[in-house]
């Protein structure tokens, strides 16, 4: 997830361009750059690091001009260095781009076999020569945009100049957002409202497989086939504080409802459909040889340990490898048995948890090779590991994670499902029916988020001024019943556990009476009768039963108090679904108590003390 800006007018524009980036840095900060036209070329200025130091090498080497392009970095292909910041530059042409190019190793191929020279690791230096190539067939910007993005499969937000086409901005977009700003004069375009909101109010958003022209006096959208599109544009009357949170209240309640799209963006171009498999070198397993490892350890800290804890069910299940997770505070405190033909998992959003840092560096010291499933491209895990299994959710700016615990679920389901294929565990037949059932699951996510909000909104306000509160769940659930816990607690500062439902019997059946509510995560899977004995028994103690449940099921809406329903799904994606509602229960409370969501107290985003 990057931020792309861009203007033409007759103002100088690399101030505004700048000013732009600033309004989308929380959509990316591993580096920056503008290309501004001067009259007769383009100059581009670039650094690696947060957009202080763009404006520090604009201030030395500032850069003149009315139509320019501009980028704040989150890498997705290539590390964060100089030489992979946008924007790139191909001939006369320079192209920012917000996405994933899907096709791009085929393409470089054909590029470089043309004579091009390409500079960078990116997948965006590619979409840059092809636009060039095409202009230099003879055709005008506008068309040699549409000519490349015809042969690029993925996601693009994009924003080109040409040296040759002064006074000119072509754009374009597919699932990636881009809005386009119409002032007096002068037209502007950004990924998001918020970077343009100071300049104008007046603004039109870009569909997918669109491409507009804009000059100083005025813009045209046609489609990609070349089919004219009329839009008028609306008035924003957003805050620009509402807009950076694209009209949420919260960063929180927004990564919740961002979920569908992190997770396609995981899944993007791993996922071999016609084969029913999971594609190495996307996974991070390009220098790892699988067949070489016996026994897994996944480390992680918080809610990442939550979803180890999901990640050791589905390997053992898939790939039948034994598994054992690790609370990464912990790991360095035992002597633990590790080395040669052990997989550590290291999985964080961060990439930088010094607890989980510094437990890849013991079990590396002791002969083990690590693969490491992170968020943020460059970090410092990722970096010392064998291999690294990038989530693509987008930088998460609540402290509360929410889109990162999903992106991890599924990035340990890809994993499960290719050793799984490998070592013969998982049959085509199963491993299809997850595959497609993992394509599916961005939607269902979708319907579940806004199909359940109102009910769980109102259940929060019925329910959250208790003092305790119990999460109860078998299996894949049981991990989704602590992250529900873990959730209310950090947020609202609720008491909450989560429980093993089976154990509640041995010890947190007396906390039980009516002022008690019990979370019980019960999707109809190969757990839900015991589940439905549990639940009997908070019933029997008068408990308050809030049941996150399958659709149609009559049991649980009957026993339970509240009934909150999902789609019925593969078992193995159940976490998926089940944790939204859970996420969603505790921003309600917090945001009922007025608690600070985004920055609840004594908590930091990245943890690097031990
Ligand atoms: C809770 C939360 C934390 C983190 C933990 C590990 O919502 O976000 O529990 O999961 O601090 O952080 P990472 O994943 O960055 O290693």
């Amino acid at each position: 997830m990057c931020g792309i800006v861009g203007y033409v007018g007759q103002k100088e524009c690399a101030t505004m361009l700048l000013d732009g980036l600033r309004r989308l840095e929380y959509r990316g900060y591993d580096s920056a750059g503008l290309a501004v036209h001067d009259g007769k070329e383009v100059k581009v200025v670039r650094a690696v690091g947060k957009l202080a130091n763009l404006a520090t090498a604009l201030a030395q080497t500032p850069l003149k001009g009315s139509t320019g392009i501009g980028h704040t970095r989150w890498a997705t292909h290539g590390r964060p260095t100089e030489v992979n910041a946008h924007p790139h530059v191909a001939g006369s042409i320079a192209l920012v781009h917000n996405g994933i190019i899907e096709n791009h190793v085929a393409l470089r191929r054909q590029i470089e076999e043309r004579g091009q020279k390409v500079l960078s690791d990116t997948d965006t230096e590619i979409v840059a020569h092809l636009v060039n190539l095409h202009a230099k067939d003879g055709n005008d910007l506008e068309t040699a945009v549409r000519l490349a993005l015809r042969e690029v499969h993925g996601t693009y937000a994009i924003a080109v100049i040409s040296k040759d086409e002064p006074g000119k901005l072509v754009v374009s977009k597919t699932a990636s957002p881009l809005v386009l700003g119409i002032g007096e004069d002068e037209m502007y375009a950004g990924s998001d409202v918020p970077a343009l909101l100071p300049y104008t109010r007046k603004m039109i958003f870009l569909e997918d497989g669109e491409i507009a022209t804009l000059t100083q006096k005025s813009f045209r959208i046609t489609t990609l086939e070349g089919a004219p599109v009329e839009r008028a544009p609306q008035h924003i009357d957003w805050s620009e504080m509402m807009a950076e949170k694209a009209g949420f209240k919260h960063f929180m309640l927004k990564e919740i409802h961002e979920q569908p799209r992190a997770l396609e963006d995981t899944l993007r171009g791993r996922l071999d459909r016609e084969n029913a498999d999971v594609i190495a070198a996307e996974i991070g397993l390009a220098n790892i040889d699988i067949s070489k490892i016996d026994r897994i350890y996944l480390i992680a800290c918080g809610t990442s340990h939550h979803s180890a804890l999901a990640g050791r069910y589905y390997l053992e299940k898939l790939a039948r490898i034994p598994t054992n997770v690790e609370l990464a505070s912990e790991f360095r405190n035992r002597d633990a048995v590790i080395g040669k033909g052990d997989l550590v998992v290291a999985v964080s959003q961060s990439g930088e948890t010094l607890d989980t840092l510094m437990a890849v560096k013991e079990a590396k010291k002791r002969g083990a090779t690590v693969l490491a499933i992170a968020n943020v491209i460059g970090s410092a895990i990722p970096r010392i590991s064998d291999g690294a299994l990038y989530t693509h959710a987008g930088p998460e700016i609540g402290v509360a994670s929410t889109k990162c615990f999903s992106t991890q679920l599924a990035a340990l389901l890809l994993l499960s499902i290719y050793i799984g294929r490998r070592r013969n565990t998982l049959d085509p037949k199963r491993a299809r029916e997850l595959v497609e059932g993992l394509a599916k699951l961005p939607h269902q996510m979708k319907d579940v988020v806004a199909g359940t909000k109102q009910l769980v909104a109102n259940v929060a306000r019925r329910y959250g001024d208790a003092r305790d509160v119990l999460f109860l769940g078998r299996g894949l659930s049981f991990p989704i019943a602590l992250e529900g816990a873990l959730k209310l607690k950090e947020i609202s500062y609720v008491h909450a556990e989560g429980y093993a439902a089976g154990e509640m019997k041995h010890g947190p059946i007396a906390l039980i009476d009516s002022a008690v509510p019990v979370v019980v995560i019960m999707p109809k899977d190969s757990n839900y009768d015991k589940t439905v004995g549990n639940l009997q028994e908070v019933k029997a103690r008068e408990g308050r039963i809030i049941a996150i449940a399958t659709e149609g099921d009559h049991e649980a809406e009957k026993l339970g108090d509240e009934a909150i329903m999902i789609p019925e799904v593969e078992e193995e994606l159940t976490p998926f679904l089940t944790v939204l509602p859970l996420q969603l229960y505790a921003y309600y409370v917090a945001d009922h108590k007025g608690t600070d969501v985004d920055q609840p107290r004594n908590l930091a985003k990245t943890v690097t003390v031990e």
